[in-house]
């Protein structure tokens, strides 16, 4: 039997003072947020951090998002704010916007900027997490509340799954809504903001919102080079089948028959209408809502990533989408679960 593991509670809207008291105690307790569930802890407190860190297996050179509960703490943790960084905290939060800014290293623990000089910090969208936070009465990290490598959490029990024994409890609100990590944009130099990680909170909004030109992190798609943000370029988001992307319509067939002869066992992720066609010939199928509804797709995707687990697929083959919009993220995320592996008719 393992030693000294944790009984981990599941907690509802009503157990929020019991779950500020662990966090106080230096304790760690997974929250839903409007994107992920995310490991909360206290901020301020080096030990609780560094548990984060251990519990997830996280390396420990990426740096953690900072979440408050009022936009008029920001001035504590950071030491300048910038007018678009005020713009955007007016326009975006509570919401799925992360910002970085320079960071006011005194006021937070050593360990959740990484060594880097710059804090991640947002407002998420969700009144339970707020009211906790409130509760809790200092700021909290909160990386997703997965083990380090894996889809993000979209349910409690996904947070169970991976974090059960090693965290005091979960404070369950159902699925999330958004369904992917929050946009992640530096406004350390207002001249050049820059996306690092991309999100709900897209291109395209950003650029609407501020009139000007908001830049993407180029190394984010190229798998060869180093992302700004340090947790891009981990293996991320992977199932323990292996992923292959399917790019056009006409290939699920060809793709389908290929891993077939070569012994898999197919599972499909893909949308209403593909499923409709093809599920007769797969062992396993996940339905990423009706097509062209990208949003059902990026608040499913990671739910149906852990999925084919529970099954007896040995390979999934999911379907791609436009890299627009929203479409960014999804496909980024789809992107680093499947290694960037298209499948290619031969
Ligand atoms: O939606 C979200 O943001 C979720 C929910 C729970 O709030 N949290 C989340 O945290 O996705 P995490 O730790 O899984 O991802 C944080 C990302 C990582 O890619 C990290 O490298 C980047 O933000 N990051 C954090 N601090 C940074 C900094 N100072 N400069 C650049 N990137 C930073
Ligand atoms: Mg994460």
């Amino acid at each position: 039997m393992e030693e000294n593991l944790l009984i981990t509670k599941i907690w509802h809207k009503q157990d929020i003072q019991k779950a500020a008291t662990e966090i106080q105690a230096g304790q760690l307790v997974a929250f839903p947020t409007e994107t992920v569930y995310g490991l909360g802890a206290d901020a301020t407190n080096n030990e609780a951090v560094q548990q984060v860190y251990l519990a997830k297996g996280r390396p420990s050179d990426n740096p953690l998002i900072v979440h408050l509960a009022d936009k008029n703490e920001v001035q504590k943790y950071v030491t300048e704010i910038p007018a678009i960084a005020e713009k955007l905290m007016t326009a975006f939060w509570p919401g799925p916007l992360t910002l970085i800014f320079k960071a006011n290293k005194a006021a937070l623990a050593p360990l959740v900027t990484a060594g880097l000089d710059s804090v991640a910090i947002r407002m998420p969208d969700n009144q339970l997490t707020l009211d906790f936070i409130e509760a809790c009465g200092v700021p909290l990290v909160g990386p997703s509340a997965n083990t380090s490598g894996k889809p993000s959490p979209t349910t409690a029990e996904h947070v169970y799954h991976d974090l059960a024994g090693r965290i005091a409890g979960v404070l369950d609100d159902g699925e999330t809504g958004v369904g992917l990590e929050s946009t992640v944009v530096d406004v350390t130099n207002p001249e050049k903001l820059m996306i690092l990680r991309p999100g709900a909170i897209s291109q395209e909004i950003l650029e609407e919102k501020l009139g000007i030109k908001v830049n993407v992190d180029q190394h984010l798609v190229n798998p060869e080079e180093q992302p700004k943000a340090p947790g891009m370029k981990y293996q991320h988001y992977s199932p323990n089948e292996p992923v292959v992307l399917i790019k056009n319509q006409e290939d699920w067939l060809a793709a389908i028959n290929y891993y077939q002869e070569k012994g898999e066992k197919v599972g499909l992720l893909a949308n209403k209408s593909i499923l409709f066609l093809y599920q007769n010939k797969a062992v396993a199928t996940y339905e990423l809502g009706e097509a062209g509804d990208i949003d059902a797709a990026g608040q499913k995707l990671y739910a149906g990533l852990r999925y084919f687990a529970e099954t007896s697929a040995t390979i999934i083959l999911a379907e791609t989408f436009n890299q627009t919009g929203f479409g960014e993220a999804v496909m980024n995320r789809l992107e680093k679960a499947a290694g960037f592996y298209y499948f290619q008719k031969s």
